[in-house]
């Protein structure tokens, strides 16, 4: 009986070490990335007030980019489209403007294809 229990009492061990371990795995797995931004360098990367009131912080927008925050760079089109869907579906939301020719995002020369950063940036006016 004696040896049962410690058997038992062995087998929980082995069960609970690596369970334990696991637990911390998955912690580093979800996304609570840490990152320490200088105030200088905050102050040269302001948002756009839209973006700014969503209390957004830099790793919001450069994901996977390290961290070292004065080496972030361009997030490109696929970075503001993790975000805001498709050209199309983007295009789509100002159809209105279609009737006058004038919808950024379905240009009457390029349809929805153009970069955004050839009109939006973040940091610059
Ligand atoms: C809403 C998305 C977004 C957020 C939030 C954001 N960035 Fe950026 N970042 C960009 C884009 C887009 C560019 C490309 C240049 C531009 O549009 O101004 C960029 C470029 C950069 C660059 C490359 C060099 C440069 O100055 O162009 C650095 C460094 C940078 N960001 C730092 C930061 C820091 C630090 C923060 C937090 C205070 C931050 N970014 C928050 C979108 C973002
Ligand atoms: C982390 C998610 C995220 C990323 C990345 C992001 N945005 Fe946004 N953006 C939002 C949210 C949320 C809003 C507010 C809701 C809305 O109006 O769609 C917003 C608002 C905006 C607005 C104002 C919308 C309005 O109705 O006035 C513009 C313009 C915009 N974003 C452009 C961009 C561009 C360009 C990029 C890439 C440089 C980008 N965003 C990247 C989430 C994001
Ligand atoms: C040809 C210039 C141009 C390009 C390219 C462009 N935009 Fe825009 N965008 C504008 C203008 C101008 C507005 C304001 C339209 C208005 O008057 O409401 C706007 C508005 C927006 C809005 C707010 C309206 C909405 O649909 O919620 C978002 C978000 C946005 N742009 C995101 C993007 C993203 C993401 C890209 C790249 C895929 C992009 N834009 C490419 C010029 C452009």
């Amino acid at each position: 009986m004696k040896r049962l229990t410690l058997t038992a009492l062995l087998l929980l061990c082995c069960f609970f070490t690596p369970i334990s371990a696991n637990d911390n795995g998955k912690k580093s797995d979800l996304n609570i990335q840490k990152i320490t931004v200088s105030d200088e360098l905050r102050a040269k990367h302001t948002l756009k007030p839209h973006h700014e009131h969503l209390a957004f912080d830099c790793i919001d927008c450069h994901t996977n980019q390290g961290d070292d925050p004065s080496k972030f760079k361009n997030i490109k089109d696929e970075g503001c489209l993790s975000c805001h869907g498709t050209k199309k579906l983007l295009a789509q939301r100002l159809k209105f403007m279609d009737t006058l020719k004038a919808n950024p995002h379905n240009s009457v020369h390029d349809g929805p294809t153009l970069y955004c950063d050839e009109c939006h940036f973040e940091h610059k006016p």
